[in-house]
């Protein structure tokens, strides 16, 4: 089954993606990983949200999407230029708060169960310092990772760093995991006694 051909991505992601392309930034998120967020974000009316990584706002529309009008969203990234695309294309929605930092610097800043679904999408909080995600979660709360599959562009000596965090994932007290092996592949969790276990 294709399941891609059922899913109408928001109108946001095809200007967002044209963008992307103009500027080169081979980063984005794929639309299975966006599709999945959407129904995340869906299952936590009024929740709040906060992705890191927002790159040029792929995930960040799909994400929206998603969230009913009490929601909010924060997302974070380092690169001025890869977010203005954000801001131009999703700037204007009232939920939306974007922040230009580092992402360790940002997750110091947040009190702990602060946040329902935290979508770990560039090294800090992910690679460095997961336990700052972590905790930044409530409980029943989503932590979603993707990029976990083998990708061309990854640095030296990254492959290694996958199996070490999906096993922290897998041993953490407060979670439990589902590794889901499509689009770019992924590992994650929802905090136990979550309903569904997440991943990409
Ligand atoms: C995989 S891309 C994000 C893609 C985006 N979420 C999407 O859906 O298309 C990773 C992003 O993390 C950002 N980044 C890299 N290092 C960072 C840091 N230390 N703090 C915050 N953001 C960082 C990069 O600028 C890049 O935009």
């Amino acid at each position: 089954m294709d399941g891609l051909s059922w899913i109408s991505p928001p109108p946001q992601v095809e200007p967002i993606l044209e963008e992307t392309v103009r500027m080169n930034f081979g980063l984005a998120s794929e639309p299975l990983v966006g599709a999945l967020l959407r129904i995340l974000a869906a299952s936590k009316p009024g929740g709040r949200f906060l992705e890191l990584g927002t790159g040029t706002g792929v995930a960040t529309a799909w994400l929206l999407s998603g969230m009913t009008a009490g929601s909010t969203l924060v997302s974070v990234d380092i690169d001025p230029a890869a977010q203005a695309i954000a801001a131009r294309f999703l700037g204007n929605d009232p939920r939306l708060h974007l922040v230009n930092a580092g992402g360790l610097d940002y997750l110091a800043t947040l009190p702990p169960e602060s946040f329902d679904l935290v979508f770990a999408d560039a090294m800090p909080g992910k690679y460095e310092n997961l336990n700052l995600s972590l905790a930044c979660l409530k409980p029943g709360g989503f932590w979603v990772g993707d990029d976990l599959l083998p990708q061309p562009n990854w640095p030296e000596g990254h492959a290694a760093k996958v199996p070490a965090l999906i096993g922290e994932l897998s041993r953490h007290p407060r979670f439990t995991i589902l590794p889901l092996a499509w689009a770019s592949g992924g590992g994650g969790g929802s905090e136990v006694p979550g309903i569904g276990e997440i991943t990409q």
